[in-house]
């Protein structure tokens, strides 16, 4: 039997999530980007970009974001695409670590994804950097590394890598200690994960910890980091 999954450069394969939205499985870390049963445009909207309130913010001041790992590029498209629904035009400024050229390129070259205003613009930043009152700067590389040589203070941080045990360099104290010098004191971190072990951790590092709030039924908890 043929295999009729394509494979999207190296290591990718894409899948259907539950809400309509594609994701990938990748065959390198053997874990899909979001997973299926939320949907992948339901996941990062409620437990990243909502989470954050980044849209809030950003229509009083402009905001710093440390976008941790970029992925599909969800965090950051459906961010664009809910701050273009407003009329703020404070600076979102983001930077953005990612460890594979090919997962962003992917991104700047597909159409399958949406929401479809969001994506234009991110394509468009990957591409110039600048765009409006939008800024982005991928930072490639191994993040347990480059988290270190960042200067900057950031208002929100969003905390995606796969999971601890696919991802292990990125889930250990140094790094939440290191997330915690970064963040500004009135800043947030949002992330996916939700164990009484991480959570722990993240205490360890100087952070309250708390559920990320209003998931609809059905959602894994989230957890939002505060100093
Ligand atoms: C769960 S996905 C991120 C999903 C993404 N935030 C989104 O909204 O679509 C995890 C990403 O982490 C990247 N990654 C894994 N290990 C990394 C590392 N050590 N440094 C930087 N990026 C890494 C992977 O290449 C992958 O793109």
């Amino acid at each position: 039997m043929p295999n009729l999954v394509p494979l999207y450069g190296k290591d990718k394969k894409i899948f259907a999530t539950t809400d309509g939205s594609f994701s990938f499985f990748n065959l390198t870390f053997n874990e899909a980007y979001r997973a299926k049963s939320v949907g992948a445009y339901s996941e990062s909207l409620y437990k990243f970009v909502l989470a954050s309130e980044i849209v809030e913010k950003l229509k009083i001041s402009s905001v710093r974001l440390l976008d941790i790992c970029f992925g599909l590029g969800y965090n950051l498209a459906i961010t664009l695409n809910e701050a273009l629904k407003t009329d703020a035009t404070n600076i979102l400024d983001i930077t953005s670590l990612e460890i594979d050229k090919e997962v962003v390129e992917l991104v700047k070259n597909s159409l399958i994804f949406f929401p479809y205003k969001g994506y234009s613009l991110l394509k468009d930043l990957i591409t110039s950097g600048i765009k409006n009152n939008f800024r982005l700067n991928i930072v490639y590389g191994d993040a347990s590394k480059t988290l270190f040589s960042l200067k900057n203070n950031f208002d929100i941080i969003f905390f995606d890598p796969f999971s601890k045990s696919k991802n292990p360099e990125m889930w250990n104290i140094n790094i939440y200690k290191r997330l915690y010098t970064l963040l500004s004191d009135d800043g947030v971190v949002v992330t996916y994960a939700c164990s009484k072990k991480i959570r722990r951790e993240f205490e360890e590092a100087g952070f309250k910890t708390y559920p990320t709030p209003n998931l609809p039924k059905d959602f894994q908890p989230g957890t939002i980091l505060r100093k």
